[in-house]
Order: C-alpha cells, then sequence, then structure tokens
C-alpha cells in the first residue's frame, strides 16, 4: 500500500537551481493520500483540547481547514505581508531560499487558547518559529505542529524539539 510519501512529487531547481522541491500538490489531488495524510497528521492530538488550528500559508490552509473541519473547531491563517485586511502583528524569518514577513489578525487568537500549528513541510523551521511567535504574542498556547515533511538536514525540527515543541512530520526526505 502506498504511503505518504509515495505521493510526494519532486521537482528539481524550483524555484531555484539546487533546490529539490518537495511537491505535496500530487499528495492533495489523491483521495486515499489526502486521506491518510489528514487521519496520520492528527493521529498524534486524538482525545486532546485543541481550541483552534492555525494553518501557515500556503499549503497549511489546505491541511488546516481539512484538520479543522474534522475537529469541527476553529481555523486561522497566518499570511505573507500585506495579506489579511484586519489588524495585524508580524513576525520577520529567514527561509531556505529568501527572506519574508508573516502576520495574524491581532484578534484572531484568544489567551489561553490551545492551537495547533499545521503546515506542509518543515525546514529551516524559519517560518514555523515566526508562526509560534505571533500565536504567543496573542497569549496562545502550542499544543503542537504538523507537518507532512520533514526536512532533517535543515535542521528546523532539531531547533523547534529544543525549545520543547511537539513535532509531528509524516515523513523526510534527506
Ligand atoms: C514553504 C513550506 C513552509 C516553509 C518551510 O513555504 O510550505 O511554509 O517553506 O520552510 P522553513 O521551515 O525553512 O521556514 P514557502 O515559504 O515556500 O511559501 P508558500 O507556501 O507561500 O509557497
Ligand atoms: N520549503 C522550503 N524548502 C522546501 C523544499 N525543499 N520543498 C518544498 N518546500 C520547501
Amino acid at each position: 500500500m502506498k504511503t505518504v510519501k509515495d505521493y510526494i512529487r519532486t521537482i528539481v531547481d524550483f524555484p531555484h537551481e539546487g533546490i529539490m522541491f518537495r511537491d505535496v500538490t500530487t499528495l492533495f489531488a489523491d483521495p486515499r493520500g489526502m486521506r491518510l495524510a489528514i487521519d496520520q497528521m492528527l493521529a498524534p492530538y486524538v482525545g486532546m483540547q485543541i481550541d483552534k488550528v492555525v494553518g501557515l500559508e500556503a499549503r497549511g490552509f489546505i491541511l488546516g481547514g481539512a484538520i479543522a473541519h474534522q475537529l469541527s473547531i476553529g481555523f486561522v491563517p497566518i499570511r505573507k505581508k500585506g495579506k489579511l485586511p484586519g489588524t495585524v502583528i508580524s513576525e520577520e524569518y529567514k527561509l531556505e531560499y529568501g527572506e519574508a514577513i508573516v502576520e495574524i489578525h491581532d484578534d484572531a487568537i484568544q489567551p489561553g487558547e490551545k492551537i495547533l500549528v499545521v503546515d506542509d513541510l518543515l525546514a529551516t523551521g524559519g517560518t514555523a518559529a515566526a508562526g509560534i511567535k505571533l500565536i504567543e504574542r496573542l497569549g496562545g498556547e502550542i499544543v503542537g505542529c504538523a507537518f507532512i515533511v520533514d526536512l532533517p538536514e535543515l535542521g528546523g525540527r532539531a531547533v523547534l524539539e529544543n525549545l520543547s515543541y511537539d513535532i509531528h512530520a509524516l515523513c523526510q526526505f534527506e
């Protein structure tokens, strides 16, 4: 039987030369792949109190929406700078291939709410760390961070685990 990893396509030299882009759109497009990914991302959190799912732009929206629906809880987006219409707070961070700023609406999370962070891929951990900072600045408590792919060579998982966050990924690419 196919695993989650089997559904993921690799595009060489995207978006820049030297990057092996792990493309989860092929996983999303397959009904069995999508169900498998959502079920496996949720499995570690069964029975835990989670008040909201926060999804990181862009593929974290697709996963986070499905997970929030499955848990019957709300979904909150963290977006790249300039995309959210309301009052926001911001964090700058570095990527495997560049720099960016992410934002969250300043009223999207209430103090004490338990938050599950969701994205497709963990590389340097810069995006997730910036997202976590935004959530914690609003008083949210991180229950865990769920990803489909971990790129261990880029060290994001180690950084976040050293900060005592609960990190789950469904597969790794070297
Ligand atoms: C990718 C991926 C994660 C991030 C991981 O998104 O979807 O969000 O990189 O990298 P990091 O762990 O080094 O921060 P990207 O920034 O390419 O943006 P996109 O989702 O808008 O395409
Ligand atoms: N984000 C950062 N590095 C990536 C990679 N190699 N594939 C897909 N998304 C990424």
